[in-house]
């Protein structure tokens, strides 16, 4: 094999590293993989050959000293097999501050963390819809759903702290700023919750969505779906039951799943049951 050598990679690695994606059929694209490059609490690992060509990634984000995310493990198929993303990803994790380390697996890449030593501790449950419909009347007297405003930011940030029990400051200051459009779930004035969505070509992800109950929850997805032609999906975590019944009943389809898994110790922190959207299986 050839002589590889592990490397941090920066902003110019970009393009090389949505080739890499795209060897493997993801349609990472070259924003989304600057983005990660440029998060202040995260860094991009991977294998790079004599010719300059990288074989190999895989992203961290450290989200204060409770929890980290971990993701985009990619190896180039010619360079399978042969212990890189085992190396890679064990180098990651100890390169953490400590604290869980937690990540989306595909059903690839569930044998390669469970060598690790990762657990699967829950699943996220991928609905997708053309169209639906949500009748919602009866949950509307006690929540309301607003526009996001600027003034809003502490609170929001401050709401997902507490459901991540992480600081996830640069990443949600990021999904805000990709954002088509972002909602606040209000009670008697309160701030309980917040969600948003982020329109592609063809596509719409939903996510993320922290609501203090299922119905809060759906009521967000409702008007973050509103007026828009694409194909939405959502990706809910499988032990958000009641959310996942309401939006199947009204017209969303199981599209896929995947493990939620981690790394020492195995419980995420924070208050998770207020997590009913995830931003993308990117990053948790
Ligand atoms: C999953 C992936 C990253 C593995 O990369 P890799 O460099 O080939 O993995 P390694 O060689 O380090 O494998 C380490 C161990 O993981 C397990 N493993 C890796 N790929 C596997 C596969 N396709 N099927 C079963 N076990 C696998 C094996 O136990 C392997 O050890 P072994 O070869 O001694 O049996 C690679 O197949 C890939 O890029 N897949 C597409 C993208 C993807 O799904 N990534 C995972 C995101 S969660």
């Amino acid at each position: 094999m050839d002589a590889l050598n592990l490397c941090r990679f920066t902003d110019v690695d970009s393009t090389a590293l949505a080739e890499l994606s795209k060897s493997v059929g993801w349609t990472t694209t070259i924003e989304t993989w600057r983005d990660l490059l440029r998060l202040g609490n995260g860094a991009v690992y991977g294998y790079r050959c004599r010719t300059g060509e990288i074989v190999a990634s895989a992203t961290i984000l450290r989200y204060g000293s409770a929890l980290a995310s971990l993701g985009m493990v990619i190896t180039k198929p010619s360079y399978q097999r042969r212990g890189l993303a085992k190396n890679l990803v064990s180098h990651v994790a100890h390169s953490s501050n400590g604290g869980t380390i937690a990540l989306i697996a595909t059903k690839e890449g569930l044998p390669l963390y469970s060598k690790i030593g990762f657990k699967v501790t829950g699943g996220v449950t991928r609905l997708a819809a053309d169209s639906f419909s949500m009748k919602t009347s009866a949950l509307t007297t006690r929540y309301k759903v607003e526009p996001f405003n600027k003034s809003d930011l502490e609170v929001v940030h401050a709401l997902d702290s507490m459901t991540m029990g992480g600081a996830r400051r640069d990443v949600l200051d990021l999904c805000l700023k990709r954002a088509s459009r972002c909602c606040t779930l209000t009670e008697d004035k309160k701030i309980v919750g917040f969600g948003l969505v982020k329109h592609g070509l063809k596509t719409s992800q939903i996510g993320p969505i922290v609501a203090a109950t299922a119905d809060g929850a759906a009521l967000l997805v409702k008007h973050l779906a509103a007026n828009n032609n694409r194909r939405m999906v959502v990706d809910v975590p499988s032990a958000r039951t009641k959310l996942l019944r309401t939006l199947i009943s009204c017209g969303f389809t199981r599209e896929s799943e995947a493990s939620l898994m981690s790394l020492n110790p195995e419980n995420l922190p924070g208050r998770r049951e207020q997590l009913f959207a995830i931003a993308s299986r990117v990053y948790l």
